[in-house]
């Protein structure tokens, strides 16, 4: 099914080019929900952005496009408002005859998307032998999100962890290796070296106070480079221990993630120089290789360079960008390639970006889009650390809200005088505990800062997780007690939408096809979120003004079809959010 705001955008094109002829074909015809309800449902601008190529007035306009419409099953009489608004109020019976189609179908009508791409989100993203930190679980949390969103419309997605598992802090990191498990590479079995972080920091210190240890590290680089066994295997070593770390977290999140990390670019390093040398884009600056930039100056007003070799000849963060760019594009044959990371990294794929694009490694038919976020900070408004002041382990941080909202659990079942099984506290807590992380992170405008509190994010009132599963326990209850299988139904069973809030629900229900559109266009999951708040409000306004159980005949059984179709919108919903549904809790 075409979403409500597709069908109008190509009815309000065909009038377009009936009244003014075919020049008009690609006119954008400015379709979108209308801002208040009071001017009905849906409203078009485009009268107003035509006056200058028709050279008359935008109301006179807007005449001409209405008697050109061919909407009369649809909506009523369209109305022209202000200096030239189109003003859409969607006929009960078309509603009705949509919310029969979503009613019927398993997406819920959600329209396909047209032309399916292969689409790469690049996101999670952490470092080997480093702190897995919550700007990489927001990157986790948002990256997954976006992707299973363009899954669920039909794109060929590619989800890639990009993990930072090459760089010069492997010398460092093997040199110390050898040091403290002489005998780890001759070791058949693998190596639990215990905490890899404070691993990295002993390491980090021996390399500070130690010439010959910094010596060594530099010649333990240049040997992993040129692919010396012994130290492939140890470089392997440390990988997996980081991974099997990473994997947890991954596990308690449920997240899918292909690992394709810095490393597997080695190969097609030295080719991206070359290509950029073959543009004439390569030049040398104090030893380096780079790219000067177009509009990024330093605070002299020189041009800033890309440096894509340093003088030592090693190879960067931003070179490696360049050959995934440029494999993504070439061997993945992607279409759209999105990076999930905190705003801080902006300027980098700004730049990255740039070069791509002066060097024509980006054909037209490819987009490549930053989705930056911002920072998680503590509820004093600064970085987030535990109450000794450390930084937070992500493990410990998601313990911590399966914790509280076990607490939470245990408080109500005692206060109710209910009796749980144990199984049923834990998968409660962990749903809910876990789905709040969640829904705290993708509930926000993403580029804004976000501030952690496991007290807002567990409440049981406002814009929270625990709230929408429980708004999902009670719909779904609802429709459960009507005790009809609904999917029995005669095909020519009528839905009813006489009152006002059966009417704005219909309405809302129909819309998540145009809101997963936006939120694929824009790649803002906060919209999802909304719009699921703001269902289970009107959810909430129906029932109390519409009686369901207590209503008789079909319009019983139209008021059951409603609810349920609700229950299922929230249970999608939320699947595309990374949250799974509760039937009780
Ligand atoms: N490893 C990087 C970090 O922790 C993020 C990588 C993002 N992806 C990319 N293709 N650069 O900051």
């Amino acid at each position: 099914m075409k979403s409500i705001l597709s069908q109008l955008k190509t009815a309000v094109s065909e009038a377009l080019i009936k009244a003014f002829g075919e020049d008009l074909k690609d006119t954008d015809p400015l379709v979108v929900p209308a801002s208040n309800p009071k001017f009905g449902d849906y409203q078009s601008n485009v009268a107003l952005s035509l006056t200058k190529i028709l050279k008359k007035n935008p109301r006179e306009i807007a005449q001409s496009i209405i008697e050109a419409l061919d909407i009369a099953d649809t909506c009523e009489n369209p109305t022209i408002a202000g200096p030239g608004f189109i003003n859409f109020s969607l006929k009960p019976s078309y509603l009705a005859t949509l919310l029969k189609e979503v009613q019927q179908s398993d997406r819920l009508a959600i329209e396909p998307a047209e032309n399916p791409q292969k689409v790469i989100v690049d996101f999670s993203s952490p470092n080997i032998a480093k702190e897995m930190h919550v700007g990489h679980l927001r990157s986790t949390i948002i990256g997954d999100s976006i992707a299973r969103i363009l899954e669920f419309r039909g794109q060929d997605v590619l989800r890639l962890n990009h993990v930072g598992d090459w760089g010069t802090q492997f010398g460092m990191l093997i040199t110390y290796l050898k040091e403290v498990y002489p005998d780890a590479l001759t070791k058949a079995d693998a190596l639990d070296i215990g905490d890899l972080v404070a691993f990295y920091k002993k390491a980090k210190v021996r390399f500070d106070e130690d010439e010959a240890f910094k010596e060594a590290s530099r010649n333990q680089v240049v040997k992993l480079q040129s692919g010396d066994e012994e130290s492939q295997k140890a470089w392997q070593l440390l990988c997996e221990q980081s991974r099997r770390e990473f994997q947890k977290i991954y596990d308690i999140l449920d997240i899918k993630l292909t690992e394709r990390g810095e490393s597997f670019y080695n190969p097609y390093l030295a080719d991206v120089l070359t290509a950029l040398d073959e543009v004439g884009l390569l030049e040398e600056d104090a030893g380096a290789q780079c790219v000067f930039l177009e509009g990024f100056k330093n605070k002299d007003g020189d041009r800033l360079p890309l440096i894509v070799q340093k003088s030592d000849g090693g190879f960067n963060y931003a070179t490696t960008d360049l050959a995934a760019i440029r494999y993504r594009i070439k061997e993945d044959q992607a279409k759209r390639i999105i990076y999930v990371t905190d705003s801080g990294q902006a300027g980098h794929f700004a730049q990255v970006f740039q070069v791509a694009e002066r060097a024509g490694f980006l054909p037209d038919d490819v987009e490549v889009v930053h989705v930056p976020f911002g920072l998680v900070q503590g509820e004093d408004g600064k970085k987030l650390k535990t109450r000794a002041g450390d930084t937070i382990k992500l493990k410990d941080l998601l313990d911590e809200a399966v914790n509280r909202s076990r607490a939470d659990l245990e408080k109500r079942l005692a206060e109710d005088e209910r009796q749980e099984t144990a199984d049923f506290i834990e998968k409660v807590s962990q749903v809910v505990g876990i789905g709040a992380v969640k829904y705290a992170d993708l509930s926000q405008n993403r580029t804004s800062n976000y501030i952690f509190s496991f007290d807002k994010m567990l409440a049981l009132q406002g814009n929270t997780a625990p709230y929408m599963l429980y708004a999902y326990v009670r719909v779904q209850g609802v429709s459960r007690q009507g005790g009809i299988d609904l999917s029995t139904l005669p095909t020519d069973t009528p839905i009813i939408l006489e009152e006002a809030a059966e009417l704005t629900l219909a309405k809302h229900l129909l819309q998540l096809s145009e809101v997963l559109m936006s939120v694929e266009q824009d790649l803002m999951p906060n919209r999802l979120c909304e719009y699921l708040y703001d269902l289970s409000r009107k959810f909430n306004q129906f029932y109390e003004a519409c009686p369901i159980l207590k209503a008789e005949g079909d319009r019983r059984i139209s008021r059951l079809i409603l609810a349920d179709t609700t229950a299922r919108t929230l249970k999608l919903g939320l699947s595309l959010l990374g949250i799974e549904v509760l039937d009780r809790m």
